[in-house]
């Protein structure tokens, strides 16, 4: 049997096409290994995000002149966001050993891509392709599409660039999708979309909404409990806040992007919300459930943030009771963004991160430690390892089956994993 690795940079969406990639290299009885060095064939499914991000990918595509240097047989595939960014030509004139690259808006023609440099599926793909299992997470998790591209258009985001306009995935195809992964074994299916919550779409000639996708999938027999990511402040409603109340299949987790605390800076990105507007949203999911989980996303140092803008974003990040938050520093992702006057130097970006990294961790802690002495509801991952509701890690006092839905007490929190005792 051929063997296929690949190397996933970036978000879930890019883990959810590189399962649609892999699915294409199964049909063509590939097998996966985590080991470059026994693989016929390596895809790196890149990310642009941040400049970051795509050097990441971007020199690993170097690394590779050797591997296939050692065996002229071997092939090289890069795909994804950054493909799209740089364009094919850029990439194959730069690194002109690799076989092909295919950007992500191109994911659906992937398989047709695939005849030239490894042949032709046995089998021919039906329709759209769909994953066939989870590949790369824990079995017990699955990720599903549900939108995908991006219809905002926030000043510092490449996103909508790379992966086009929204485009939502109907409800029948979700529907089938969530049964194949419960067939393999999934519990947890984390729905995936830019502004996941923008879901809209049609399902027996009707309109339907995201809260109405929620509804359709927490009735599947199987599913033990659903999250998504990430959602949009702008598109919460009433109708998901009731369904959040009722249905606690849906993880009492929420990651809620706020990018900044800045009323003036959130309008320059184009967010469209107040730093109130943001907490009032927050309130309103923990109203629904007292002490919802709420993580976030932190940008700093747009171009012209001051010291006067950041501290709101201090104050948002002790205000939003946050369980954790990414933070980064801005990143210029075009020709534009880097002519930009107002971008902030290095050292005040560094600043700036490590004071807002020490505030989120000084909270984490906190939040952490109010967990002891209460209740979680943990989904088994692995032994005697699992998640809450809250996506805390928690550890067991017993063995599990993986899969299984257990209530346990925490009684104690080590490195940031919560110890639970089961109750019967
Ligand atoms: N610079 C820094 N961070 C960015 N993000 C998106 N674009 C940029 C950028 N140009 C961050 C946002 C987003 C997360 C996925 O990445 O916080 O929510
Ligand atoms: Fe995901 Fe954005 Fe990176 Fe693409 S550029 S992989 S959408 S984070």
């Amino acid at each position: 049997m051929k063997k296929l690795y690949i190397k996933t940079f970036g978000c879930q969406m890019n883990e959810a096409d590189s399962e649609l990639i892999a699915a294409s290299f199964k049909r063509r009885n590939f097998e996966i290994t985590q080991n470059l060095k026994e693989a016929d064939v390596a895809v790196l499914n890149t990310c642009t995000v941040r400049q970051l991000a795509e050097d990441k990918a971007i020199s690993m595509i170097g690394r590779l002149r050797k591997w296939k240097l050692l065996k002229p047989s071997r092939k090289i595939i890069v795909a994804g966001c950054a493909v799209e960014k740089l364009g094919n030509k850029d990439i194959l004139s730069r690194f002109p050993f690799v076989n092909l690259t295919i950007g992500a808006k191109s994911i659906n023609k992937f398989d047709d891509a695939l005849n030239n440099i490894v042949g032709k599926a046995k089998k021919p793909q039906k329709q759209k392709p769909t994953p066939e299992a989870s590949l790369f997470n824990s079995p017990i998790t699955a990720y599903i599409t549900v939108t995908r591209g991006c219809s905002l258009k926030c000043s510092y985001c490449i996103v909508p660039a790379v992966r086009g306009e929204a485009e939502h995935i109907a409800p029948d195809e979700i529907i089938k999708e969530v049964k194949v992964k419960i067939k393999n074994g999934a519990k947890e299916m984390v729905l995936l979309g830019q502004t996941v919550n923008s879901y809209s779409s049609q399902y027996k000639g009707k309109k339907i909404n995201f809260a109405d996708l929620l509804k359709l999938i927490s009735k599947i027999d199987g599913v033990k409990r659903i999250r998504f990511m990430s959602p949009h402040p702008l598109f919460f409603n009433e109708s998901f806040f009731k369904l959040f109340k009722k249905d606690t299949k849906i993880a009492r987790h929420i990651h809620l992007p706020a990018q900044s605390g800045s009323d003036r800076i959130l309008k320059l990105m184009r967010r469209g919300y107040t730093k109130k507007q943001y907490l009032d949203i927050i309130g309103k999911l923990r109203l629904a459930d007292k002490d919802t989980a709420i993580s976030t996303d932190f940008i700093v140092g747009y171009p012209g943030e001051t010291e006067k803008d950041f501290n709101e974003t201090l104050k948002l990040a002790k205000a939003g009771n946050f369980n954790f938050a990414f933070c980064f520093k801005y990143s210029p992702r075009t020709d534009e963004d880097c002519k930009s006057k107002n971008l902030i130097p290095k050292e005040i970006l560094k600043k700036r991160l490590d004071i807002l990294l020490k505030t989120i961790k000084l909270n984490s802690k906190e939040i952490f430690n109010s967990r002891i002495g209460k209740m979680a509801e943990v989904l088994i991952e692995d032994n005697n390892y699992g998640r809450s509701s809250k996506n805390f890690k928690v550890k067991i006092d017993k063995l599990f089956e993986p899969g299984k839905l257990l209530k346990a007490k925490i009684v104690k929190n080590e490195k940031n994993t919560l110890h639970g005792k089961v109750v019967k």
